[in-house]
């Protein structure tokens, strides 16, 4: 089954079914060395940047992009607005118990496994308008021109907007079975537990057990979206095709110190919580960078308490994250980390706690599915690199249940995480092209 000249072999022996492109048949039975989408199957990119403007006004904040963190208020106003894109597109919507918006049509052979496609709306503090959009936006389109063409494929799709992709891929690893009952105690960005968070969205946090989803029971999965790195755009490629996701752990850091005056305590007998910290900051960059690799780690977050000018810091909580293709890796790298600490808290009288807060495990794409990505990308005359994601995506999780893929656009100068991100109008209709093409391809295949 992985090769992929057996799959086109398969492939040739169907029939599509096409609606109104009555000919299709025809043109299938014969044998053709690749695919030909009918060359008018194409999205309408004007109407997705449209959208995308349009869902840009939801949070939109001063420096240009959005702050939409999940469950705010802006969230949960920016669902409304896609739902309705959804039920335009003339997809049958439903919020599962989890809070993901999902958007069904219905496939010719009803013993099909689903074909999902779609991404995230949700942002970082203070993000841009293409992170996830592109990828949420770009499905809804495709949906959209296979109702406006009547293409009924042979698989039921479900175009899925996840929800909360930015504070550790909640959505989709409700999917997996993985978001844990104490998960939803934790705060989110929004302030709101991600429980409290869950219901404010339309789910049922009681009733989580019933979104989770068996291996193999979706036929694959796969997600257009911005590459966030400046590879593509450098190097003047059209699309990205994925090879595999990096995992992301994430950590709570706790380091408790002493508070006391800062005025009448000798440098010399202080243990002050926020200057282990800056030590532990320096190390785990040192740790990171001191192997080969394309591993990275960061401390995006810290706060000093009580955090007074005239008060010697005595608690600080921080963020630590890590990522690289190699979990082994990444653990690796935590027990050189918690070395580290020890030394610090040892040498200025502070105490280190580590809470292992999220995990997101590395996953490779589908073989196959980068094949597929690749034809539709060449039957649309553009240039491709295969590249490893390091940002996450939903598309890891979904790995675990379905072969996956995904399609990368190029980001301008690389910038993403922030309200400078941008991607071109042609390169997002690009992108939105080759995942209809790919997804059409897949429809065929026996996945
Ligand atoms: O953080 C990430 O990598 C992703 O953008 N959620
Ligand atoms: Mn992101
Ligand atoms: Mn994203």
């Amino acid at each position: 089954m992985a090769d992929i000249e057996y799959l086109k072999r398969q492939m040739n022996r169907r029939q599509f079914n096409f609606g109104l492109l009555g000919t299709a048949g025809a043109i299938a039975s014969r044998p053709f060395p690749r695919f030909t989408l009918q060359p008018q199957l194409r999205v309408n990119g004007a109407r997705i940047v449209e959208h995308i403007n349009a869902l840009a006004e939801f949070g939109k904040n001063p420096q240009g992009g959005v702050s939409r963190v999940a469950y705010s208020e802006a969230d949960r106003r920016g669902r409304e607005y896609v739902m309705g894109l959804m039920q335009q597109a003339k997809l049958e919507t439903t919020i599962d118990a989890a809070g993901n918006m999902i958007g069904r049509r219905a496939g010719s052979d009803r013993n099909l496994p689903p074909l999902l496609f779609g991404s995230h709306i949700d942002s970082v503090p203070e993000g841009g308008n293409y992170d996830g959009d592109v990828g949420s936006l770009g499905a809804i389109e495709v949906a959209q021109t296979l109702a406006e063409n009547n293409i009924t494929t042979r698989h039921p799709l479900e175009v899925i907007i996840f929800q909360n992709e930015e504070g550790g891929l909640i959505g989709s690893r409700a999917i997996t079975g993985e978001l844990t009952a104490q998960e939803l105690d934790l705060v989110s960005r929004s302030g709101k537990t991600i429980g409290e968070g869950i219901k404010f969205i339309g789910g049922d946090v009681n009733k989580l057990s019933t979104v989770k989803r068996a291996k193999g029971s979706i036929a694959a999965y796969l997600e257009l979206h911005i590459e966030q790195g400046g590879i593509l755009d450098t190097e003047k490629i059209d699309i990205g095709i994925v090879e595999g996701i990096v995992g992301i752990n994430w950590w709570d850091v706790t380091i408790e110190g002493f508070a006391n005056h800062a005025g009448t305590t000798a440098m010399n007998n202080r243990q002050d919580a926020l200057l282990a910290a800056a030590k532990f900051i320096e190390a785990v960059n040192r740790v990171v960078t001191s192997i080969p690799g394309r591993q990275v780690g960061t401390v995006g977050r810290i706060q000093a308490l009580p955090g007074a000018p005239n008060v010697i810091p005595g608690k600080v909580v921080l963020s630590l994250e890590l990522r690289d293709l190699d979990a082994a890796k990444i653990q690796t790298l935590y027990q050189k980390i918690r070395t580290e600490a020890d030394q610090i808290a040892q040498a200025s009288k502070t105490k280190f706690d580590f809470k292992e807060i999220n995990v997101n495990i590395p996953a490779p794409t589908d073989p196959r599915i980068r094949s597929l990505i690749s034809e539709s990308a060449k039957e649309l005359g553009l240039s491709t690199k295969q590249m490893p994601s390091g940002a996450g995506h939903d598309a890891q999780d979904m790995a675990q249940l379905a072969p996956v893929g995904m399609i990368f656009i190029p980001s301008v100068g690389g910038i993403s995480h922030s309200p400078k991100e941008f991607s071109r109008p042609k390169d997002i209709e690009n992108g939105a092209n080759v995942l209809l093409g790919a997804l059409i391809r897949l429809d065929k295949a026996s996945m």
